[in-house]
């Protein structure tokens, strides 16, 4: 059995006082996703119905970028997988379109709601929902492979921290080392994200484990005294494999 490969250690391709804005606003940020998450939320979203317990992720001002891109890529009778599935979300919308889908988190809570909007919106035999850590509990290969994963790499103090912080990346990191493993040849990748994380470093994984990038979804908005660009990008093989 080969070895596995180390983990490259996370070297941000920000400048010192990108990081320190960046860490200002996660703060306040987190503070007001604290209050907020402090009781369940529904949300009537792209034909769904959506109860997002305590410390889950909720749907945001920019969670479409993502969702209507699922709604235009996924084709009916494909496989997929949702990593870091949060409430479900776009586990559910693919689901919707006729896939089959696998939805992950290494949130027990969040978990338990997905599978509890799968039973809502009468999908549940469409999603398969698991605990894991990245692909842990994940053996298979999949036709399209979605993932929204934490922006920032600050240590998280909670699993609602964990829902947008992922210390120095280790889960990006471990998922861009093995991702190749678990798609099919013309398999692709969504991936959601934003110039409040390292959007650098994440192009810099994407690049250096063999893709190419398409960005399919795009907009700017003003947090804060920052203005942030939200990006969804669409990720194949830069050369075909056998
Ligand atoms: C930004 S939220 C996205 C949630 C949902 N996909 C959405 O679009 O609303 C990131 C999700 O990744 C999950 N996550 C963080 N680290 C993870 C890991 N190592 N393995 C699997 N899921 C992880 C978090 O628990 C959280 O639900």
């Amino acid at each position: 059995m080969a070895a596995p490969r180390e983990l490259p250690e996370f070297r941000t391709t920000l400048t010192p006082g990108e990081v320190a804005r960046i860490r200002q606003w996660h703060e306040r940020a987190y503070q007001a996703a604290k209050e907020e998450s402090a009781r369940p939320r529904s949300y009537d979203y792209l034909g769904l119905r959506l109860v997002v317990p305590c410390e889950v992720q909720p749907i945001t001002g920019v969670s479409h970028l993502l969702g209507e891109t699922v709604l235009r890529e996924v084709h009916a009778g494909e496989l997929v997988l949702d990593m870091g599935t949060g409430c479900g979300v776009n586990a559910l919308l693919a689901a919707g379109q006729g896939a089959q889908v696998v939805a992950v988190d290494v949130s027990p809570l969040a978990v338990a709601a997905t599978r509890a909007n799968a039973r809502r919106n009468h999908l549940g035999r469409a999603v398969d929902t698991r605990e894991s850590d990245v692909f842990s509990a994940v053996p298979e290969r999949f036709d399209l492979i979605i993932f929204d994963p934490p922006f920032r790499w600050f240590q998280p103090r909670d699993l609602l921290e964990v829902a947008t912080s992922d210390h120095n990346y280790r889960s990006l990191t471990k998922f861009f080392l093995e991702v190749g493993s678990h798609l099919t040849p013309s398999g692709r990748l969504l991936v959601f994200f934003g110039s409040s994380g390292d959007l650098g470093y994440l192009r810099w994984l994407a690049g250096s484990a063999g893709f190419r990038e398409e960005v399919v979804a795009r907009a700017e908005l003003t947090r804060g005294d920052q203005l942030v660009e939200y990006l969804t990008l669409r990720l194949t093989r830069a050369r075909p494999t056998l």
